[in-house]
């Protein structure tokens, strides 16, 4: 049989995504060289996000999206630049790709890496680890909504921005989180709601965690307010496995749980179409830091975790578990980036981890 070969569209896109996209790619070009022709990538890497915003007035081409159909997964760095209103390079980019491709299901490990101090103190002698599964897809980025400057006139505007809940929304991101659980240590899924006030769609995403829980007894379950879980993360991490929740609370808790972890650039994200009828997506879960960009000083890690989810889900499993032990026996060498507390550059660590992949 022929060695599978896949196709990968790289966006590096703005800011550190193109200093993160090109260390992963350095990683996963070293993985395909030791796997000796037991696989091959072919990438194709294209130049969209807010340059090409400058030049052409879009953040990708029209035609962009039949482009990347062709691709078995596309590799993404981050979008955003303070040339363009953040909520025009977003929805131009990453969230069109997003919605069209209909990834509906976000993953978000909370990774604590040996070595990376964490403000959590507990980190230091408990074996922490969950995964923030986030509905990607409707809720709270529905993008339902609008602004009526004309009926009131200027100082009195009104906008609307509404959540959108669907049961059949709900129920597959809930049944994704508890497939996920089932192949945990810890087989427990925590369900994020707000339906003390919100008395529509968080009612309704309650009922369905209930009803598909019944589904399945052998997973442990709790359902918890969303102001209540940033605190469970504080407090009880060593409490939680899969942490399932609608698209703004999952992107705030996320981002909650890599600050935990040591640092925002620790953090790897997977946007899977489940049924695999698009592409898929990956990348860290940072934006394109400008405070830091093109200074070579960026963590990597969470861009190289990212491309490791991205082995896993094209079926290199094993390719997939010796990136990330490459990460973990990095950080522990201590060679590490200044947000973790070294002084290593974003070259000198993704070096290290492509030395550590034999490890
Ligand atoms: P950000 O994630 O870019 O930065 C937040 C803080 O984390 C900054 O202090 C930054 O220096 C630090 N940081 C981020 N990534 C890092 C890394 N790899 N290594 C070390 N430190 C890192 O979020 P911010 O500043 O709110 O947004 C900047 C731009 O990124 C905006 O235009 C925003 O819209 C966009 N953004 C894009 C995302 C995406 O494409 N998925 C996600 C989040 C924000
Ligand atoms: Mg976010």
């Amino acid at each position: 049989m022929d060695a599978p070969r896949f196709r990968i569209a790289a966006i590096p896109a703005d800011g550190v995504g193109r200093e993160v996209v090109a260390a992963g790619r350095a990683v996963l070009d070293a993985v395909e060289l030791s796997a000796a022709g037991r696989f091959a990538l072919a990438w194709e890497e294209f130049p969209w996000g807010s340059d090409y915003y400058a030049e052409h007035g879009a953040m990708m081409p029209e035609d962009g999206l039949t482009t990347l159909q062709g691709f078995d997964a596309i590799y993404f760095g981050a979008v955003g630049w303070p040339t363009v209103p953040d909520h025009v390079s977003l929805w131009g980019l990453r969230l069109r790709v997003c919605q069209n491709f209909d990834q509906w299901a976000n993953i978000r490990p909370v990774n604590f890496l040996p070595g990376v101090t964490s403000p959590l103190r507990k980190a230091d002698d408990t074996d922490l680890d969950w995964v923030v599964v986030r509905e990607n897809s409707e809720g709270e980025y529905a993008g339902i909504g609008g602004r009526n400057l004309a009926a009131r006139g200027r100082g009195g505007e009104v906008a609307v921005q509404s959540a959108l809940f669907t049961e059949v929304g709900c129920e597959r991101i809930m049944r994704l989180a508890f497939d996920l659980a089932r192949t945990r240590a810890r087989k427990k899924v925590s369900s994020v709601t707000k339906s003390n006030a919100q008395q529509y769609g968080m009612v309704l995403w309650d009922e369905t965690f209930q009803r598909v829980a019944a589904d399945y007894p052998d997973v442990e379950t709790e359902s918890v307010l969303v102001d209540a879980m940033s605190a469970k993360f504080v407090l009880h991490p060593e409490d939680l496995s899969v942490v399932v929740a609608s698209n703004l609370h999952a992107d705030i808790l996320s981002d909650l749980g890599s600050a935990l972890a040591g640092s925002l650039g620790l953090a790897a994200s997977a946007n899977l179409n489940p049924e695999r009828r698009f592409p898929s997506m990956f990348e860290p879960v940072h934006g394109s830091a400008p405070d830091i960009a093109g200074r070579g000083v960026c963590n990597p890690i969470g861009a190289i975790g990212s491309a490791a989810m991205m082995l896993d889900h094209l079926g290199l499993h094993d390719e997939a578990k010796t990136v990330n032990r490459a990460i973990e026996a990095t950080t522990a060498q201590g060679v590490k980036t200044r947000d973790v507390g070294g002084t290593a550059d974003t070259a000198e660590v993704t070096e290290a981890i492509i030395a550590n992949l034999g490890a």
